[in-house]
Formats: C-alpha cells, structure tokens, sequence
C-alpha cells in the first residue's frame, strides 16, 4: 500500500515508519518537524536500506495535504502528527484544539476530497481517565481530564460520525498505553526536548549521568510497593500494531458490519515505577539512584489494558519484554551520550 503518515519523523512514527518499509509498503511522510528532527528521517532510511518520500508541512494546511495524498497516490492514511504533552495542553489549550482536533479535521477533509477512505488514527489511553476498573477494556467509559485527552477524545467522536456518514470508510482507533524502548539499531528513540516527564527518558537521563537522581513521583500508593502501575509497551510492538491494523483495513473478505474499530494497545501486563527502576539495572548493569517524592498531581495508582479484542481481532500481539524494553532504552540512550 502507499501510506501517508503523518507525524512520521516522531518518536511513534519513525518507529511504524520502519514496520511499513520492512513490510514493502511505500510510505510518505508529512512532518512539520515541530518535535522532531530531520536527522532521523536518515536514520529511518539507513536502518531500512530503503527510501520513502518525505513532505515539511503541517496536517492543518489542507492544500498542501491534499497535494501529497495525490502526488504520491496515497491509498491509506496513518495519523499520528499531534502535541501530546499533558501540562503544556493545561496551560495553552487552544494549542492542542487547533493543533490536534483542527489538523485532523483539516487532514479528513482532504482524504474525503481525495476519495481516500482508509485511517488508522492513533489514540491514548488517557480518554479513560481515572479506571473505574481494571484491566481497561475498550467498553470501559471515556472521562479525559485535560486538554490533551479532550484533544484526542473530541478527534475520536469525529471519526466515529464520519464512519456512520459513509460506509467507504474504514478506520482503525488505536489507543496506545504506555511506550516505551527503541528500535534494536539504537538509531532512534524517543529523544524528547528539555526535561522529560515521561518515566523512561528520565531514567535514561539518570543512566547518563545528565541528572543525579529520579524523583519516584508517590510511595504510598495502594499497590504491592506503593509506587505508580503502568501497561509499558516496546515501540518496535507497538509499531507493528499498525501494520495489523492495515490489514484489517485491507481485508478482501471484509463482509463485517462495522466500518470503525477501537483497539487497546498494550501487554495487559502492569508494572510499577520500581519494578521499571530494578529491570533496568538488572538488564544494563547501571544503578539508577531514586528518590520517593510526592505524587504527581493528575497520576492514577495503576492503569493497564485488557488487549483481547486486539490479539483476537488484529491478530496482532506485544512479544516483548520488560527488559526487552529497558536494554534498547538505554541502548539508544548510550548511542546518543556518545555521539555527544
Ligand atoms: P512525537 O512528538 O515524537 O511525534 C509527533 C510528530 O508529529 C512530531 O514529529 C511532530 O513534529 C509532528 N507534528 C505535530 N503536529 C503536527 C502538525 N500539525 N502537522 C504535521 N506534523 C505535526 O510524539 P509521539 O510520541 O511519536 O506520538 C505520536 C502520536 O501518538 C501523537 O498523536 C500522540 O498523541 C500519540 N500518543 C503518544 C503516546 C506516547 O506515549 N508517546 C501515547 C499515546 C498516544
Ligand atoms: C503520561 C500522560 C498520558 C500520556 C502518557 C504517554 C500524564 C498525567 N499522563 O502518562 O496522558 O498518554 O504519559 O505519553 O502526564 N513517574 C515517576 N517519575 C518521573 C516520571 C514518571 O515516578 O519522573 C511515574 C508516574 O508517576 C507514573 C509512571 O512513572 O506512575 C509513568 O509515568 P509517565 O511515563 O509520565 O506516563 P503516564 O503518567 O502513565
């Protein structure tokens, strides 16, 4: 297929960029380069001895997305261009209004004009907000509690109305838990800019020596040792999910009654801040100092999927480990210390 994805020289995106090129899928990418670097578009092709198409632009400049859906005879679209940083989103909603719910109504609008169909649309955990329950189905209620979740609640709502508009489309809603870890070549990763507040990239700051100590946010939570319980993921799982997610799209026998699935995409599997902090030691061989500080305002105790109706129905399952994760992590990390 030729796919169009967008947000593809991100953290997320490069990675599915590499499933789809390994998978003989031509793929185009559109990037405003807003959190990203070009050097990975590099990458990307060095690491897959191929080349892909690369258009700088924004998803909310319509023209020019409509240009590259037929410049490049886009047959499918993967949406990933988005902002997702939960405190930015707090103080500067509009930003993630425009950015996130305006750029995919801009990127529809051209996909409709250009008679394209096919969308997989990636989501977030975070539209359940607090779990009423766990593990978290897909049928467990929607309630986000920023702008960002909002962003990404408010885009599904719109897909969900576009799909009963007309049954020529077919869109997958994926939404991710927790990802984590890099590709194997340790090229690319998530590379975030200033400092991190995701789990992971602080502690390979700390393995780095860029920062003395982790601040473990609660120790006093309700689970086995008190600190906060996520679904982690490995990137390189996550990104073949999308290449599961095309294939129901592209299903020739497709006789199913619904035009738009929502899959979860995570282990099932919950693991806690100390749990992370004792696998990436073990795995690298580095001691990660830490420090149990309060609880971050806005965190749940624990939050882990129930990634059923995505084995059965996508056929697509996540394979690896924990320190599967944490290895190619500091891999990356590592790779980047020494480069500087
Ligand atoms: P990222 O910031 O690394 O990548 C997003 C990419 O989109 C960047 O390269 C950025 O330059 C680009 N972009 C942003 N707005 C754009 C626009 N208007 N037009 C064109 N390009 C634009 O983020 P990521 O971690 O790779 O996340 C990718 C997607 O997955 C996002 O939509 C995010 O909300 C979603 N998601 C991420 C996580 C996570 O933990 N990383 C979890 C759940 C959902
Ligand atoms: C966060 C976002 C969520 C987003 C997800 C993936 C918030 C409230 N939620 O989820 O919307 O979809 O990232 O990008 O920001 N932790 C520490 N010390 C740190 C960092 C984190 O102890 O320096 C703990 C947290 O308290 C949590 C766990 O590690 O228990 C994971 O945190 P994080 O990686 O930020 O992910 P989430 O909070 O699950």
């Amino acid at each position: 297929m030729n796919v169009l994805l967008t947000g593809g020289i991100g953290y997320l995106g490069s990675h599915t960029a590499l499933s789809l090129l390994e998978q003989g899928h031509e793929v185009t990418i559109l990037d405003n380069l807003s959190n990203s670097n070009l050097t990975v578009l590099q990458c990307i092709e060095s690491i897959s001895s191929k080349q892909l198409n690369f258009v700088r632009g924004d998803v909310l400049e319509n023209a020019l997305v409509k240009n590259t859906i037929n410049q490049f005879k886009i047959d499918a679209v993967i949406h990933l261009a988005g902002l997702k940083a939960v405190g930015e989103s707090v103080l500067n909603p509009l930003k993630y209004y425009e950015n996130n719910v305006q750029g995919a109504i801009s990127l529809l609008d051209a996909m409709l004009s250009c008679n394209i169909r096919s969308l997989v649309f990636s989501s977030s955990a975070t539209v359940y907000g607090a779990p009423q329950y766990l593990p978290i189905n897909e049928e467990h209620p929607t309630n986000p509690y920023n702008p960002y979740g909002n962003s990404k609640f408010f885009i599904e709502q719109i897909l969900i109305d576009i799909a009963r508009s007309n049954k020529d489309w077919t869109i997958v809603n994926l939404r991710y838990f927790n990802p984590v870890g890099s590709h194997a070549s340790g090229l690319i990763g998530d590379n975030p800019n200033g400092i991190p507040s995701n789990l992971m990239p602080y502690i390979n700051q700390v393995a780095a020596n860029q920062r003395p100590f982790l601040n473990v946010f609660g120790g006093d939570y309700e689970t086995l040792d008190g600190t906060g319980i996520r679904d982690y993921i490995h990137v390189e799982d996550l990104s073949e999910a999308h290449l599961a997610a095309l294939s129901w799209i592209d299903d020739p026998d497709k006789n199913r009654d619904i035009n738009m699935n929502t899959f979860n995409i995570g282990t099932g599997v919950g693991y806690s801040v100390l749990d992370i902090i004792q696998a990436y030691e073990q795995i690298n061989g580095l001691k990660i100092p830490y420090k149990i500080t309060a609880r971050r305002e806005g965190d749940v105790a624990a939050c882990y999927s129930d990634p059923t109706k995505a084995n059965t129905v996508l056929g697509w399952k996540a394979l690896r480990t924990l320190e599967d994760m944490c290895k190619s992590a500091w891999n990356f990390q590592k790779l980047r210390a020494i480069d500087i």
